[in-house]
């Protein structure tokens, strides 16, 4: 795909990558809400395995057995009364993916190059159809390098736990902050140093720290930034 093909945002096509917890969920809704783009969370599709190896016991050690579950699934994103969701063999897993242990496993098996090979390509799909937004770790580098507009977010270790468990407990489940601190640089770590598409900004990546911002003002920076593209 092309990424400066349609300078009138026809087939906008944004990446926005980053660690866990820095706020690429919300940010990357709020895009694609404002520019009548599809949203999608590439997270979901590693975490959709994990959840499915768990299903079937498949070990997350068999790097071939996982991507066999990975290229089978049938993943959709869907925009319910309560916001995105996902379901997966037509479920709707919305909840089910994010539990603590999912992310790790999903951490895990996403090390192997047979998993991301087969869900790259999904997400390829995905994003040769235009009009995007695209969450992740790998997106502006491998998924789409083309994107017209690369945004890598980060933000202190200590607020994104903050972040995490405002999140859970807005949802009625306490998780105690520390052990999302711990989670959340153990799997950052593991995300950072893995041979294959390790989290990295793109080198055309506009980095924003969203340590001390507001959503509203992270995204006000990136309307600026698709402004002076002529995009937005
Ligand atoms: O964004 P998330 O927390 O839902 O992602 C869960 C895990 O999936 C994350 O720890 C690493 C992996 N992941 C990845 O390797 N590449 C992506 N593009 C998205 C997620």
């Amino acid at each position: 795909m092309s990424g400066r093909r349609d300078k009138s945002g026809e087939g906008l096509v944004i990446a926005i990558d980053g660690p866990s917890g820095v706020g690429k969920s919300t940010i990357s809704q709020s895009l694609a809400e404002r520019f009548g783009c599809r949203y999608v969370d590439t997270g979901a599709m590693y975490r959709a395995v994990a959840l499915l190896a768990r299903q079937k016991s498949v070990s997350l050690e068999d790097p071939e057995g996982l991507a066999e579950l990975g290229g089978g699934m049938e993943i959709e994103f869907v925009v319910t009364s309560e916001g995105p969701g996902v379901k997966l063999q037509g479920e709707d897993v919305s909840l089910s993916l994010r539990l603590p242990g999912v992310s790790e496993e999903a951490s895990r098996l996403s090390r192997f190059p047979e998993v991301r090979e087969v869900l790259v390509e999904k997400q390829r799909e995905l994003g040769r159809q235009g009009r995007v937004v695209m969450e992740g770790r790998d997106i502006g580098t491998v998924v789409l390098p083309d994107a017209d507009l690369k945004v890598f977010l980060e933000a202190e270790a200590e607020e994104r736990a903050k972040r995490r468990y405002l999140q859970w407990k807005e949802k009625g489940i306490e998780v105690p902050q520390d052990q999302l601190a711990k989670e959340i640089v153990s799997r950052d770590q593991r995300d950072k140093t893995r041979k294959v598409a390790p989290l990295v900004p793109a080198a055309d990546a506009a980095v924003i720290d969203t340590t001390r911002l507001t959503p509203d003002q992270v995204l006000g920076r990136i309307h600026a930034l698709l402004e002076e593209r002529g995009l937005a």
